[in-house]
């Protein structure tokens, strides 16, 4: 069957396409059925079936006989080490893990904060959670310890579970420091934490609250599976929203693992037993997906990446870990790429290693511009796949499906919908539009399994940022079109998010940082374009009337301020002063149009523009950045 077959097959009738790619996972109790339809435009997955992630990820592999097959290879440039642990070890670790979990308490249902790095462990902490029905939550090494505060808040763990320190190029990240400063500000108390002490950096553990990851693993009992129900949490993940508060996106455990699993070989074109690496950091939904849970659900064997695509120790990193480890799908982000292309641009280093393993290479995270793809399928001779999605939906909207059939490329097109999503452009109003017509995205009620059901806490919300505005769909916040093939094309965003080297940010909760600072009386945030990060954050602050004190005094206390609340990944590091922010009669700041300024672009004054004359200002102080010459 082609693409368009399966898509048809799924559209006939959704309930037989789900309850057949149910069918390689292995059940405690079966589901009677596949979608559970609550009313209200909220619905649930296989619900009333019984499972165990960490079983499908881990233990069953063991008893087919796969357990000697490589589970995981760490492959850590940044420490100059290697290891391989095959899926019998990854099983007595997590086991083991998860019984020290039981035994300080850890219950079905409890939440249990992760803050790691990329090392195996914090894989090994996700499913030990899973496999005693805890609800993890991981947080991104690159976050502040503001960030980490909110999410324990929201979130309330019983525990946390961290590393002592994560290594970035030419510096440690001190975790323990950020996590104490986390727990003493936030206002939930977790009741302990477990510390894995890295040898780059040794922390003092707090008595009485922290363990030693590995002492508090001696003697205890190894714990078994135990099965939840369909839509039992299996994690929360945090996203950058339109406000400082993050949305707790919600996965349910059944619809995970049946979505995951059928993406692996329809989507990534890979079988059991081959080695599929993305990379990108358990933090972001990719890692969620696609480094921890989709290639073992699958039995692949997945690589955690500890690196750079560049300077570790160089831009041919990348192709001596898909040669080494025999990759057969490599997923990463665009600005990976630009990356790479930057410091090699005719790919001399790809020479020197031998990629006749790899089938195929995944982009996604951010647009991928064709410049990258055309000189990534040059570089690496095949197919490279532009796919889209999101945190919330935890795998591929649109992608080109490999395993099923090689679509035609589109540059710029992330192809076409998968099954389970059927994807319309809306007008304003809600109406669809025809092809090569520009809207906003929108997928029309129920999202199929594994995408979010809810918010942590939060169901108004869910309502409010996804449902309400096109009654009958989710709106993706995205804006784009399809075309008379069928293929999507994403251009932008709806709303304050924006992305910078793959990683998505919101420019209000910037804002809000910015705003706090004392001689900060209004401002704006914005992302320009960028030729390396895609986009880049920058400032517009309007100072309180008095102050006199020196611009970039403030500017600088502004960008140092984003960095400690928000933390390194923000990249906010251009902003500038400026007497007014441009607003419509009606108060609303005209970002969109201070972007196609700062991008260089065409723009119309908006005909509800208080003053016109300020845009010529925000030319100046554009001009003092340097743009619109440096934007891409
Ligand atoms: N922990 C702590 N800090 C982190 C971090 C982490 N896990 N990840 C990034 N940071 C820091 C960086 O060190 C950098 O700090 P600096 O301002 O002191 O230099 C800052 O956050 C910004 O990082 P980044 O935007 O990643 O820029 P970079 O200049 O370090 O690297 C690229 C540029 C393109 C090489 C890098 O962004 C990259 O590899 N991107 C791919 C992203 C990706 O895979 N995303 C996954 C989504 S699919
Ligand atoms: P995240 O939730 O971090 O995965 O970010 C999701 C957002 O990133 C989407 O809503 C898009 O705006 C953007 N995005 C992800 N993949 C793509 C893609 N292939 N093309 C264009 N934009 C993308």
């Amino acid at each position: 069957m082609g693409y368009k077959d399966v898509y048809a097959a799924w559209k006939a009738d959704p309930e037989a396409f789900w309850m057949q790619a149910a069918e390689p996972i292995d059940w405690d109790r079966k589901p009677s059925k596949a979608l559970f339809d609550k009313g209200d435009h909220m619905y649930e997955w296989f619900a009333d079936g019984m499972v165990n992630t960490c079983w499908n990820a881990v233990d069953r592999h063991v008893e087919a006989g796969r357990g000697e097959q490589t589970a995981i290879i760490h492959d850590s440039p940044i420490t100059h080490s290697k290891r391989e642990i095959t899926y019998v070890e990854l099983r007595n670790r997590v086991a083991t893990l998860a019984g020290a979990l039981r035994a300080k308490g850890i219950e079905k249902g409890d939440r249990v904060i992760i803050y790691m790095p990329m090392i195996p462990e914090a894989l090994e902490a996700m499913l030990a959670c899973a496999r005693i029905g805890a609800i993890h939550s991981v947080v991104f090494g690159g976050f502040a310890a503001n960030e980490l505060a909110v999410r324990i808040d929201d979130a309330r763990p019983k525990a946390i579970i961290a590393a002592s320190c994560g290594l970035e190029p030419g510096r440690v990240v001190h975790y323990k420091p950020l996590l104490d400063g986390a727990i003493d500000q936030a206002t939930h108390k977790p009741d302990f934490c477990v510390i894995f002490q890295r040898e780059q950096e040794v922390a003092r553990l707090v008595e009485g609250r922290d363990v030693n990851w590995h002492g508090f693993q001696y003697g205890v009992e190894p714990a078994e599976c135990v099965p939840v129900e369909g839509n039992h949490p299996a994690y929360i993940l945090y996203t950058s929203g339109t406000t400082g508060q993050p949305k707790g996106v919600v996965r349910h455990t059944a619809g995970h693992l049946v979505a995951l699993n059928w993406t692996m070989k329809n989507v990534y074109n890979v079988n059991p037993g081959e080695v599929f690496w993305a990379a990108s950091d358990v933090g972001w939904v990719v890692g969620h997906s696609y480094i921890t849970y989709a290639p073992l659900i699958h039995g692949n064997t997945t690589i955690v990446f500890e690196g750079k695509p560049v300077g570790t120790p160089d831009a041919g990193t990348f192709w001596r870990v898909i040669a080494e480890h025999k990759v057969r799908s490599f997923f990463t982000a665009p600005t990976a790429f630009r990356a790479v292309k930057r410091e090699d641009p005719k790919g001399e280093l790809v020479g020197k290693y031998d990629l006749s393993h790899l089938r195929a290479v995944y982009l996604a995270g951010e647009r991928a511009d064709p410049d990258t793809i055309t000189w990534a399928q040059r570089m690496l001779n095949v197919p490279v796949i532009d796919h889209w999605w999101q945190t919330e939906t935890g795998y591929a909207i649109a992608a080109n499906p490999l395993g099923i059939e090689e679509l035609p490329v589109k540059l710029g097109s992330p192809s076409v919908p998968m099954p389970g999503y059927d994807v319309q452009i809306l007008d304003e109003g809600g109406h669809p539009m025809k092809p090569g017509e520009l809207g906003a995205i929108a997928i029309k009620l129920p999202l199929p399994p594994g995408t979010l059901p809810t918010l942590w806490n939060a169901e108004p919300r869910y309502r409010k940022s996804y449902l309400e505005h096109f009654p009958g769909y989710y709106e993706t916040g995205d804006a784009g079109m399809i075309d008379e093939d069928g293929y999507l094309y994403i251009m932008a965003r709806t709303d304050d998010v924006i992305n910078v080297a793959g990683h998505r940010l919101s420019t209000g909760a910037m804002e809000e940082v910015l705003a706090a600072h004392t001689d900060v009386a209004e401002c704006a945030v914005i992302g320009v374009s960028d030729a390396l990060k895609g986009q880049v954050p920058m400032g517009f602050l309007c100072l309180n009337a008095g102050c006199n004190r020196p611009h970039d005094e403030v500017v600088r206390e502004c960008v140092t301020l984003v960095r400690e609340k928000i933390g390194p990944v923000a990249a906010f590091k251009l902003a500038c002063v400026v007497d007014r922010l441009p607003k419509t009669r009606s108060g609303k700041i005209l970002r969109g149009t201070m972007v196609s300024i700062a991008d260089g672009k065409a723009y119309k004054t908006p005909a509800t523009i208080d003053d016109p004359a300020i845009l010529d200002e925000i030319k100046e102080a554009l001009a003092t950045l340097g743009y619109p010459e440096k934007a891409a």
